[in-house]
């Protein structure tokens, strides 16, 4: 009589399985999409890595146990499964400018006083946070506020020789790599500062600051429309544009305004969401209670009049501006409330990074033709 063999595990039984989980926001099995590597098999083992498109996918979790059920239901139930869930943030074009830097982002909106800069910067910390490389740069030469939120307003930046160039060492604050005009441009002159020394500036601290390998490097905008987001589209591509926004009708409509710089026909920078910001009240003493003092709904309507999703709504706590004159968005974070709508942002914002990547073209410089 003849008995079967059992041949055990192979590799192809394990992709085939693995062809039947799906990235969610890719819409595409992880097979094809060529997200899993170094498969290895003994016995009933077997190990495998999953490269995910960002260290902050919020279905991290989802992936894997899905991966797992699909073992132990197309190829072996006692199959002793061990993923390693690593990541490799992808980047939107191939011949970069800055070509350490993988994807861009504008933080931006047409109205002043909406929250840009402490978005920026818990942002940053949210994303490195996940393990993400991150850099930011404050590009509000009017008024440069990560200096102070990060506490390196008295800092020189160091010089150090690459190559021939001498290059500006970012300043380094939890996990963020940071550089800002603010370093470039004396307070008391800034405001006499015309146009072309304003993008001279913003260039230099770009192209002349020695990033090294960063994933996401966020572009904290001053308000409106003007001189420095016309120079930054010419600089660089860049990746997308998120846009802020108050609760509150009036607000939308100037955040609207800036939206369209971006999406306009010469300069098609994708946007990659709004973000609601100071969307309720939530005070210490009772915190499960939520107070919409400036109304509801604008982040919604802006998103929805932008056709873009809306990354997040970020509450309003007690203290947070003295807080963030402390000198460290750190502390922001360390309130449990804002920690995790900040962790949660950070999580959509890499999510559209990635699916924008995977959809649609590079973007390309904005170049400017004359005559
Ligand atoms: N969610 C929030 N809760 C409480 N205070 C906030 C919140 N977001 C921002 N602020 C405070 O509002 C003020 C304006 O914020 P911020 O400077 O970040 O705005 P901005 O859009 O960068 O302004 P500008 O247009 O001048 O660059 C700051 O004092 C900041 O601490
Ligand atoms: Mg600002």
């Amino acid at each position: 009589m003849l008995f079967k063999k059992d041949k055990g595990i192979t590799e192809e039984q394990v992709k085939a399985a693995l062809s039947h989980v799906d990235d969610p926001d890719l819409k595409k099995d992880l097979i094809t999409l060529g997200m899993v590597k170094d498969i290895e098999i003994s016995g009933k083992r077997v190990a495998f890595s999953v490269v995910l498109t960002t260290p902050a996918c919020p279905m991290k979790d989802a992936i894997k146990n899905a991966c797992i059920n699909a073992i132990h239901l197309m190829v072996d139930k006692e199959a002793e499964v061990a993923v390693n869930m690593t990541a490799q943030v992808t980047a939107d074009q191939k011949n970069r400018v800055l070509p350490q830097v993988r994807n861009v982002v504008a933080i931006s909106s047409g109205k002043g006083g909406v929250g840009k800069s402490t978005i920026a910067a818990n942002l940053a910390v949210a994303l490195a946070r996940t393990g993400a490389r991150v850099g930011l740069v404050d590009a509000d030469i009017y008024g440069p506020s990560q200096p102070i939120m990060f506490g390196f307003q008295d800092a020189r930046p160091m010089m150090e020789k690459i190559g021939e160039r001498d290059m500006l060492v970012p300043f380094e604050r939890h996990g963020v790599k940071l550089m800002s005009v603010g370093v470039l441009v004396p307070a008391d002159q800034a405001l006499v500062w015309r146009g072309p020394m304003a993008s001279k500036a913003l260039q230099q601290i770009i192209f002349d600051t020695n990033w090294g390998e960063i994933d996401y490097l966020l572009i904290d905008l001053p308000p409106g429309t003007g001189d420095v987001h016309l120079t930054l589209v010419q600089a660089l591509p860049v990746t997308g544009a998120v846009v802020i926004t108050t609760p509150q009708q009036v607000a939308v409509a100037d955040a609207r305004k800036g939206a369209e710089m971006f999406r306009s026909p010469q300069i098609q920078v994708p946007i990659l969401g709004v973000i609601e910001n100071m969307a309720y009240f939530v005070p210490d003493d009772a915190p499960d209670k939520q107070y919409h003092i400036f109304g509801q709904g604008g982040g919604q309507a802006l998103a929805d009049a932008l056709q873009s999703p809306l990354l997040g709504q970020i509450p309003m706590r007690e203290g947070m501006a003295a807080r963030s004159d402390q000198g460290s968005p750190i502390t922001l974070m360390e309130d449990d409330l804002l920690g995790a709508s900040f962790h949660s942002l950070a999580q959509s914002l890499a999510q559209q990074v990635a699916i924008r990547n995977a959809q649609k073209p590079p973007t390309q410089k904005v170049e400017i033709t004359t005559g």
